[in-house]
């Protein structure tokens, strides 16, 4: 029997021992032994729980249980999580998380401790919720040089999007319904500033390049600026407003990522990615466009995922998987105002105006305020001439 502990019972943890109870038989026979939730670790109580008589709220009890072999960790955050993550690891302990702002910000350190330890640092939910994409990325595609990962990656924002389109209701309107539906974090800000996003594109573009993308490194822009008005005139000319993170190299060779609200044509496949849903593109050299689609957030989901990285580090107990990247070096990062984009403007200028500084844009409304999308151009000259601008909205443009 495989002991393991889980440390926070909020949505996540409270899935992950749900998972193990509801499938415990098949997951004993594929295992080839069972696997135990012995504690549960939170500062509350939950006398109601059919878990209520494992719970404890000392973290030394796990720690000091050599019959606890792997603790998962869906606390979230970077400061108590990230304390019992290292002792536990320092501990020879595995550890399993769906803790993505942990793993964008001390993912390389606590994989090397990992290393050292000679034990498992495993966290496919941190992105993408329930989606395969961390693991069939390393092993899949291994044999390809990434160009370019880029995705749906908040499904909270996704959410509010796709209700702004199909109901048309208000950014605010529709962000409430997320929060009543469990779909925002506690505090929404991380989902709809675009940090949560942030962090995932982070965690893709390590795994993905190899080389550690702090979170502070990559611009970031969320959907509080995204109008009803800018959706209904994207809709109209064709074109659908999703938040995407993007890690791509630059033509020096340089990774570089950013986060932004962009236009998708309704010809892509993102644009049939609805509600709480998530997709990641991810473009080898020999494979070419390869998309993984599914829930990116939710209870059960989330902790199908993280209960398949426990399995994944108990048949992995002996020989540890080896997975990390290297720490940061400010010469591997390329910034993304090297980029070639399109960029969607609104503005209070008049059409002639806009004509004289984008040549070539497409006009998708005028008349009081021109919408337009420009012609590719560097992200630093698009930025520079729009600033110049009566600026209502900006986005970024797929393609
Ligand atoms: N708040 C996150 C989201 C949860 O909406 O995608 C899953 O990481």
């Amino acid at each position: 029997m495989i002991n393991i502990a889980v440390m926070g019972f909020g949505t996540v943890g409270a899935g992950v021992a749900d998972v193990f109870e509801m499938n415990g038989a098949l997951i004993a026979q594929r295992l080839g032994e069972p696997v135990y939730v012995k504690y549960i670790l939170d500062v509350r109580e939950f006398p109601d729980s059919p878990f209520a008589g494992r719970v404890v709220h000392d973290f030394d009890v796990i720690l000091n249980d050599p019959a606890v072999e792997i603790v998962v960790e869906t606390i979230g955050g970077a400061k108590v999580a990230y304390d019992y993550t290292k002792r536990a690891l320092a501990a020879g302990k595995h550890v399993v998380t769906s803790n993505k702002e942990l793993v964008a910000t001390k993912g390389c350190e606590l994989l090397q401790l990992a290393k050292e330890k000679n034990v498992n640092y495993l966290f496919e939910a941190a992105v993408g919720g329930g989606i395969p994409v961390l693991r069939p990325m390393q092993q899949c595609l291994a044999a390809n040089e990434i160009e370019e990962v880029y995705g749906i990656l908040n499904g909270t924002t996704n959410f509010i999007l796709s209700r702004m389109v199909r109901a048309g209701v208000t950014f605010e309107a529709a962000l409430k319904e997320a929060q009543s539906l469990g779909y925002a974090e506690q505090d929404p800000t991380a989902d709809v500033e675009g940090q949560d996003a942030c962090r995932k594109i982070c965690i893709l573009a390590d795994l993905a390049f190899g080389k550690e993308l702090p979170p502070e490194h990559v611009p970031t822009c969320g959907i509080s600026g995204v109008t009803l008005r800018d959706v209904e005139i994207v809709e109209q000319a064709g074109w659908r407003v999703k938040l995407l993170g993007r890690a791509l190299r630059t033509a020096g060779g340089k990774v570089c990522a950013y986060v932004a609200p962009h236009l998708v044509a309704a010809e892509h496949p993102f644009s049939a990615v609805e509600d709480v849903f998530n997709a990641i593109m991810v473009r080898g050299n020999a494979v070419g466009e390869v998309m993984f689609y599914g829930p990116g957030a939710g209870k059960l989901p989330t902790a199908s995922a993280v209960a398949a990285d426990v399995l994944d580090a108990a048949a992995h107990r002996e020989k540890r998987k080896n997975i990390g990247w290297s720490a940061w070096r400010a010469e591997d990062a390329g910034t993304p105002e090297e980029l070639e984009l399109r960029g969607y403007f609104r503005v209070k200028d008049p059409l002639e105006t806009v004509e004289a500084r984008f040549p070539g844009s497409e006009i998708l409304a005028s008349g009081g305020e021109v919408a337009f999308i420009t012609p590719k151009m560097p992200l630093r000259r698009l930025e520079d001439a729009a600033a110049a601008l009566q600026l209502c909205a900006k986005m970024c443009v797929l393609g």
